[in-house]
């Protein structure tokens, strides 16, 4: 599937649920929130069929999100029904990292479970170190509990895992978290934050744009050494720390104009939404067609039109209001 503007899509990005356990401040605002009720959340079946009618249209790679997808019920279940769609070649999660380190009925941590039933990489947002700091953002007190699941997922032999930090002026940290990283040997994205909530937080004075995170790191560990060949499937430009073997991504939505070009991502919300951008209102509604009857061949239409309507970039940088929260498309 190829957009006007040369876009190749090869990366779905799917959200199960719209819950969450934890209330990030740039994503899900405190003043919120009414769950969707169930029948208009797709069911596990509806997403298989989604996901495969996908895989059938070139898309190869396939992430997990919500909410928070791992406090949905039979998640695992879900998982492992994931595993025979044949098409799908990388299959990742992202995940506020709590639950990972729970045990499961087999007995084996979630982790491990997730790992038995073919994901990949898995994507742990940690924006701080900090317990206090932790818990202004998120409204919780898990950061222990994160960083057993980062210790759990890294037992359970991933093949990549990524810490993900969202700046924020006045609260971000660069430097533990960076040897965090290192004494790990994960990889660390710093994320710029984006207009996808409703909350007070997105103030121009709470944005921290990436070239001051790079101005920040240099400071300590001298000229960062792009290394633009490294990619891992998403928007990440990679950075090398001098005289380590370390990297370290930068995720610039807002202040990156080159951002939207190498895009290769559809979304679909955990309400049957397809959406073609991130940072943009158009959203178009799947589950509707496909309770209504659809064939595949026509799910398969739905989706190239969809993508015949991919914008050439986000609208983020344009007075953009969200009309959705981040919690509800999925990031
Ligand atoms: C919406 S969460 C869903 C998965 C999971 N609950 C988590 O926190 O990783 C996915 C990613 O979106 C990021 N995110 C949420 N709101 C954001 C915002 N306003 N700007 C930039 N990134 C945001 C989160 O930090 C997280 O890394
Ligand atoms: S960023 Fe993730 S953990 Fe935080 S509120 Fe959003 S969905 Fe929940």
């Amino acid at each position: 599937m190829e957009d006007r503007f040369g876009h190749r899509i090869s990366y779905l990005r799917v959200s199960i649920t719209d819950r969450c356990n934890e209330r990030c401040t740039y994503c899900l605002p405190h003043e919120l929130q009414e769950w969707l009720p169930r029948e208009d959340i797709l069911t596990y079946e509806e997403t298989l069929r989604i996901i495969r009618v996908a895989t059938e249209l070139g898309v190869s790679k396939v992430r997990i999100t919500g909410g928070e997808p791992l406090t949905r019920r039979d998640v695992l279940s879900f998982f492992d029904s994931l595993s025979s769609i044949s098409g799908i070649r990388d299959l990742g999660l992202s995940t506020n990292g709590t639950l990972l380190a729970r045990q499961t009925a087999s007995g084996l941590t979630m982790a491990e479970r997730l790992r038995e039933a073919g994901v990949q990489s898995v994507n742990i947002s940690l924006d701080t170190l900090n317990a206090e700091t932790y818990s202004q953002i998120t409204g919780r007190d898990f950061l222990p509990q994160v960083l057993d699941g980062i210790a759990a997922a890294m037992a359970a032999g991933f093949e990549r895992i990524k810490l993900n930090c969202v700046l924020m002026r006045g609260r971000s940290e660069f430097i533990p978290l960076v040897e965090y990283a290192a004494a790990r040997n994960l990889i660390l994205r710093f994320i710029e934050l984006m207009p996808v909530s409703t909350s007070d937080v997105l103030h121009p004075e709470s944005f921290l744009p990436i070239a001051e995170a790079r101005r920040a790191l240099e400071s300590h560990y001298g000229p960062l050494i792009p290394e633009p060949t490294f990619r891992t499937n998403g928007p990440s430009n990679y950075f090398r720390i001098p005289r380590r073997d370390q990297r370290i991504g930068f995720i610039g939505a807002m202040s990156d104009l080159h951002f939207c070009e190498s895009c290769n991502k559809l979304r679909l919300t955990c309400d049957g939404k397809l959406r073609p951008c991130l940072g943009s209102y158009l959203e178009f509604d799947i589950m509707k067609v496909m309770r209504a009857g659809a064939t595949d061949a026509e799910l398969k239409q739905f989706f190239l039109d969809v993508v015949e309507r991919k914008p050439e970039q986000h609208d983020f940088r344009n007075e953009y209001q969200p009309g959705r929260m981040m919690v509800a498309i999925g990031g």
